[in-house]
């Protein structure tokens, strides 16, 4: 979604806002601006442009206006008020060009304040929600910018992440936050603030996470914020937040998943006690012990992983689970009681539905759990206890290696409330054995890389997709079809392989190929029946199936294998084969994979 840098110190050249608005890309956006405070001219000066940072960049270098700016905002937005044009895209200015502002969220009363203020004679050049809050604050401005930053939130109504810079109080740059991420990132004598830490980590690793309803108010040596608030150190090296030589960072993502999986549960397994330890949830070890029904909530990819850990928490921890997107859960009039536990599951920890619902769980006083990849984030800071997922930085826009994480704390989770219930000890030892085997099995799945490339080819025309699975493997099919959609834009469905026949069959011909997640489990009869159903409709058949699994040569045009694990853990294993699959298919191709068009990182709007 949309992100903001801002700067205020002891270096004066801009490009330096570039280079951390760079390692902002990855969130996905459709302009970007930059407003700098030039203190030989006393002046500010702007410029925004639709598409690439390039081209902002090249626009900014061929002004001939002077680079010296301190400090500065600049801003990648991502539309969602008004087109995609030059007008449109941060930073926003007021009448006189004084007070600059890049945000990230929504105004929801803009329209109707918009009114008030052309009324009483502001012009407004664009059709972008920010643009108010630069004319409020000039309409509030009395010598101080902070002053007037308060009492235009007083006025607002909606999400913000934001950052003022003005030409008539020069030497603060003005932070404040409301349900979006922002971040003081704290160097010598310079501070940046950013909606993301991957814009700061070249310059600092020591940030200050802001909370909601805080602004901050920061000098070229100093900065304010409402209320103490502790330094902490990002632990993402810049390295990390790189492609390691490989061509896009969701490949080199894919082939960190096994570390995802080894990351997940490094520590964590106690194989003697067949238990494992999840130190985040020791505040409320007591209160899970009594608790009697679970309700999952999160969004695309997340969600799939939610679904999974349904299949494992009710098989093994004897509880009742219910999975729901963070969309339709903060629309719903959810049944609980002090009994229920609600998990939330978010590589980003920002995404505004999962958040909407966590904050609607709270308001019910319903104990709220966190499976969350980014530390400090939202969802971390704001639900009573959690866990780490520690995928470490994904950059590229589709979730890969997280979903693994996600994955694989689910499987912890699952031992650690199984075994205060009915999980014997011969079981919980049989899982925590067979995660700890997880993370080489899933290196294997990667050394077919290059057979799964070959099949990529083989199918890389065709133009639509069935993914079906059964039980453990059922959104795992979603997932798999959803990966090949957004990445390739190719049309792909997941279904269980039961509805098939339930009206599905109807589209299958020698043109629509199908990826049959089929490993030797318990469902493993069932599966061959739909994959007998297609062929004898004469639907090309991709198969996931288990090593050794001979027989399914002659049923399925393709077999990609994965060693045998768990039934509970062939999820983690199928998957990595459908993110190759998905990966080689956009890259051949030609698609944008780590930026797919109309989609964004983190999805911090409603
Ligand atoms: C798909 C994808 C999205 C995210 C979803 C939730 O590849 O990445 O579906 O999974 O937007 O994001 P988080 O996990 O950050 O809450």
């Amino acid at each position: 979604m949309c992100g903001i840098v801002g700067y205020i110190g002891k270096n004066k050249d801009i490009r330096i806002g570039l280079e951390a608005l760079r390692r902002l890309e990855y969130r996905g956006y459709d302009s970007a601006g930059a407003a700098w405070y030039n203190p030989e001219k006393r002046e500010i000066f702007y410029i925004k442009k639709t598409g690439r940072i390039d081209n902002l960049e090249k626009a900014i270098l061929e002004s001939n206006l002077n680079l010296i700016g301190n400090p500065f905002v600049m801003h990648v937005r991502w539309a969602t008020h008004g087109g995609v044009t030059d007008y449109n895209a941060h930073p926003h200015f007021d009448c006189q060009k004084e007070f600059f502002v890049v945000h990230n969220g929504i105004i929801e009363n803009w329209a109707e304040l918009k009114e008030k203020l052309v009324k009483e004679g502001h012009k407004f050049i664009s059709e972008c929600d920010t643009e108010v809050i630069a004319h409020l604050i000039e309409k509030y401005f009395q010598g101080n910018l902070e002053e007037a930053v308060r009492k235009t939130l007083k006025e607002i109504r909606g999400t913000y992440g934001m950052a003022i810079i003005s030409k008539k109080d020069p030497q603060k740059l003005v932070v404040a936050r409301l349900s979006s991420p922002l971040l003081l990132g704290i160097g010598q004598d310079e501070t940046l603030v950013a909606s993301d830490p991957s814009a700061v980590i070249t310059h600092t690793r020591q940030v200050i996470n802001l909370d909601d309803n805080e602004i901050a108010v920061i000098t070229p040596t100093n900065f304010h914020i409402l209320k103490e608030k502790p330094i902490i150190t990002i632990e993402w090296t810049p390295e990390e937040a790189q492609k390691g030589g490989y061509p896009h960072f969701m490949l080199k993502e894919i082939m960190e998943e096994p570390e995802a999986i080894e990351n997940a549960i490094r520590g964590r397994l106690m194989i003697e006690e067949g238990s494992v330890k999840l130190g985040g949830l020791d505040v409320i070890a007591e209160k899970l012990r009594e608790i009697n029904r679970l309700i999952l909530i999160a969004c695309g990819t997340a969600s799939y992983a939610a679904k999974v850990g349904e299949y494992m928490l009710e098989e093994y921890a004897g509880i009742p689970c219910e999975v729901d997107i963070g969309s339709e859960f903060r629309y719903r009039k959810p049944i609980v009681d002090e009994k229920t536990v609600a998990i939330f599951i978010s590589q980003s920890g920002e995404t505004a539905d999962t958040l909407a619902a966590l904050r609607e769980m709270k308001k019910k006083k319903v104990l709220t759990l966190g499976i969350t990849n980014v530390v400090g984030s939202t969802q971390a800071r704001e639900t009573d206890a959690g866990v780490y997922t520690r995928s470490g930085p994904e950059i590229a826009v589709a979730s890969t290696k997280a979903f693994l994480g996600q994955l694989a704390t689910l499987a912890l989770f699952t031992v650690y409330l199984g075994r205060q219930k009915e999980m014997a000890l011969v079981m919980g030892k049989r899982i925590v054995s067979e995660l700890a085997k997880l993370p080489e099995l899933a290196k294997g799945v990667l050394k077919s890389a290059s057979e799964i490339e070959k099949i990529a080819e083989k199918y890389k025309d065709f133009k639509n997709f069935w993914f079906i699975g059964r039980k453990y493997n059922l959104p795992i099919a979603l997932e798999g079809a959803l990966k090949l959609k957004e990445l390739s834009y190719l049309h792909a469905e997941g279904i269980g392989g039961g509805e098939l026949k339930h009206g599905h069959l109807a589209l299958i011909d020698e043109n629509f190929p199908t990826v049959a997640i089929c490993p030797s489990d318990s469902v493993y009869e069932k599966m061959v029946s739909n994959i007998q159903e297609i062929k004898a409709r004469n639907g090309p058949v991709i198969v996931i199936a288990t090593e050794g699994n001979e027989e399914i040569k002659d049923l399925a045009d393709d077999v990609i294998y994965i060693p045998k694990t768990l039934e509970m853990l062939t999820p983690i294993l199928a998957t990595v084969p459908l993110h190759l699959f998905a990966y080689y298919v956009a890259a051949k191709l030609g698609c944008d994979i780590d930026k797919p068009r109309n989609l964004a990182k983190s999805v911090t709007v409603e």
